[in-house]
């Protein structure tokens, strides 16, 4: 049996890691989902699980990824995509992002590195080896794309605040661009991306959205269709690179 074309997914019941699922479902033959809590994935529903597996998996726990990696390295896939869709910019009840250097609080901090930064490395480290070549219709390189944010940019910071999570995605920024060089001389097949998907209504956003401009807060479909055709379109020249959900390239 010619091994299948597969999509990996981590932070699978976020807004916009369910819909990376939803998408992926319909455009790939099969699709590996995880998340921290895989009882609140609507792909866990029998219907829509034909083409799915779900595993329960905190990214944060590095010995669940090894364990999971371990798992899919004797199956029958062809990895051509890995998305890490996990994030935090708040928790229920606060605290908030800060407003100025007062709020700053070493222990969320540490939080927000933790989903934020961490997370794609050690994803990196134990699922990169797995992935392929690129599918046709697909796109032909095999991509490994980290949801980033137009605020980790430090050349494009020009309103303050959000300490923790501008570090925090900053520092995965500098992340990618390293896995990048790195991918170049390893992983040939392979580009390493950065993804800004645009203000996106899901949980992440919600307290934030009353100032977004009209026409400007997005489904998290539509952000997922628009970075998916950056995916699609993503070749061994855009290893490395920042790109916003129109395919502009974002200066890190
Ligand atoms: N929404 C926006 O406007 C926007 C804008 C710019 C960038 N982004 C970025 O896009 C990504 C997805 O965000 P979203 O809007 O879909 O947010 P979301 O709905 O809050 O989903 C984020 C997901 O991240 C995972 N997660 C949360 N806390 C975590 C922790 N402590 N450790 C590990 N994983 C954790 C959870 O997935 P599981 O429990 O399923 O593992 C959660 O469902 C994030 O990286 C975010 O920074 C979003």
């Amino acid at each position: 049996m010619d091994a299948m074309k597969t999509a990996l997914i981590f932070g699978a019941s976020g807004g916009i890691g369910q819909a990376f699922t939803r998408y992926c479902q319909k455009n790939y033959d099969s699709i590996i989902v995880c998340s921290r809590d895989i009882e609140h994935l609507q792909i866990c529903d029998k219907k829509f699980a034909a083409n799915a597996i779900c595993y329960e998996v905190d990214p944060t726990k590095e010995e669940q990824l090894a364990q999971l990696s371990e798992q899919l390295s004797q199956g029958n896939y062809k990895l051509s995509l890995i998305v890490n869709a996990c994030g935090l910019l708040h928790q229920e009840g606060g605290p908030f992002p800060e407003k100025k250097i007062e709020d700053f609080d070493a222990e969320q901090f540490k939080k927000i590195i933790e989903a934020n930064t961490i997370v794609t490395p050690l994803i990196a480290k134990h699922f990169l080896p797995l992935l392929e070549k690129g599918a046709k219709g697909l796109g032909t390189t095999g991509i490994f794309a980290s949801l980033s944010a137009r605020v980790g940019s430090i050349s494009d910071n020009y309103l303050g605040g959000w300490y923790s999570y501008r570090a925090s995605k900053a520092a995965l920024n500098q992340i990618i661009k390293t896995l990048a060089i790195e991918s170049s001389r390893r992983f040939k097949h392979c580009a390493i991306l950065a993804l800004h998907p645009g203000t996106t209504d899901t949980k992440l956003s919600k307290p934030f959205q009353e100032n977004v401009p009209k026409g400007k807060l997005f489904s998290p479909d539509y952000s997922v269709s628009k970075m998916m055709k950056i995916i699609k379109n993503a070749d061994l020249e855009d290893n490395g690179k920042f790109f916003a959900w129109d395919g502009q390239v974002i200066e890190w």
